[in-house]
């Protein structure tokens, strides 16, 4: 299946909710996916398969239905070690999404790597999630937050990178792509000049793997995070790569079933990776969920994903660009499918509710980004962000509802 021989209409037919219609039987238009993608008929039958034929739970059973969804479950792991190309398939972490990810290696990465007095180095197009962990292990490291400042079109001003280094840098945690500004950041060469500086690396791809293929070798990359509900899987399921002698070396996030050997009350001894990282029950549905996930892009392709992609966002901008009232916010040259702006006069969330009357879908607000905000001076913007199955009909359609949101405030 690619686009040689199935049809973008026949890529929709894939995704039932495309079909549906909101607000007045308009038809939707979703222009939302960098906040989440829609789901593939076959990632909806993988979750239903699990619940109605082999629901149990893993690694404990000895029966039929804990072997079975054992085995679906460290299958889509190894989906995902491949779908990233690591070496193992123990450097794949289940986790609940981006956020725990970073969470994970911030808390325990951060009390084993990091002494008092030591600096990170985070950008400031970073989301929350790659800012606001770093701030709570401040409670207990007393570690310094150093910020790589970003320019006016929405690219790391790279220039800035040896004045901030020190000889108490460890670490350098950046997005690989800008969720608010659709930035791709130059990630081979931050983390070449990462590793001539003997730094570790943690790369945020959670709005990178959705729009280009990762390979975690090729990069030499520490830690590379991202989740499934953007790359058309389901909620509640992410996953963090990381280097074996890393996650060796680094202590337990949480504690709890399936991440020990053997329990006593004076002492517990941990399991092996991956388990050590996997407290508890996991979502077992959801990382099956995952792996049928990571097929279905496999099946259509990062060629037919990306020039489709492209296209959307060319003449997206192009349109958006003819209005006066529209500035565009992040005009980086290399981008993801994903284009921000704000409108002379009229509050985003205010063209953000025009445009869902019409039955298209954006998100309006700071999209997690306040840092990203500050520096432009505004509170929110409005942001439409694409998926392959989007259409350039869909473009156009959004284009006549901004115009017509604009005209009504205009008024
Ligand atoms: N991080 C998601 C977004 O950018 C939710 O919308």
């Amino acid at each position: 299946m690619n686009v040689a021989t199935r049809s973008l209409e026949q890529i929709r037919a894939d995704f039932p909710i495309l079909q549906r219609r909101v607000r007045d039987n308009k038809p939707l238009v979703y222009l939302d996916n960098a906040a989440t993608t829609q789901k593939p008929q076959s990632v909806i039958e993988a979750l239903t398969r699990f619940y109605s034929h082999y629901n149990s739970n893993i690694h404990r059973g000895v029966h039929a239905l804990s072997e079975a969804a054992t085995e679906a479950y460290e299958t889509a792991r190894k989906k995902v070690q491949t779908f990233l190309n690591a070496a193992h398939s123990h450097e794949i972490i289940f986790t609940r999404g981006t956020t725990e990810s970073i969470n994970l290696v911030a808390l325990s990465f951060g009390s084993r790597f990091l002494e008092d007095g030591d600096e990170v180095l985070l950008t400031q197009m970073e989301h929350h999630a790659n800012i606001v962990p770093w701030q709570l292990l401040q409670r207990f490291k007393n570690i310094k937050i150093k910020v790589i400042p970003i320019t006016e079109e929405g690219t790391l001003d790279l220039n800035a990178l040896d004045t901030l280094l020190t000889e108490k840098t460890r670490l350098l945690a950046f997005t690989h792509v800008s969720n608010a500004l659709g930035t791709v950041n130059p990630v081979k060469k931050l983390i070449r000049w990462a590793k001539e500086n003997g730094l570790y690396v943690l790369v945020d791809g959670a709005q990178a793997v959705p729009h280009l293929p990762v390979d975690v070798q090729d990069l030499q990359v520490d830690f590379y995070v991202f989740s499934g509900h953007k790359i058309y899987g389901p909620t509640g399921i992410g996953v963090l790569y990381g280097k074996t002698e890393l996650l060796e070396a680094m202590p337990p996030y949480q504690g709890g079933g399936d991440m020990i050997k053997r329990v006593t009350f004076e002492k517990t001894l941990f399991n092996d990776l991956p388990m050590k990282f996997e407290a508890g029950t996991p979502n077992i549905a959801g990382a099956i969920g995952l792996g049928a996930a990571i097929d279905y892009i496999q099946q259509v392709g990062y060629d037919f994903i990306q020039q489709q992609e492209q296209q959307l966002l060319d003449h997206a901008t192009r349109l958006l660009s003819e209005i006066p009232e529209i500035k565009i916010i992040g005009t980086a040259k290399e981008k993801a499918a994903v284009v921000s702006f704000v409108c002379e006069g009229v509050h985003p969330h205010d063209i953000g509710t025009l445009l869902d009357l019409e039955g298209v879908a954006v998100r309006a607000g700071h999209h997690c980004a306040q840092p990203v905000m500050d520096f432009y001076g505004l509170s929110a913007t409005v942001r439409a962000s694409f998926a392959f199955y989007n259409t350039m009909e869909e473009v156009e359609y959004f284009v006549q509802a901004l115009k017509k949101a604009i005209r009504f405030f205009k008024r």
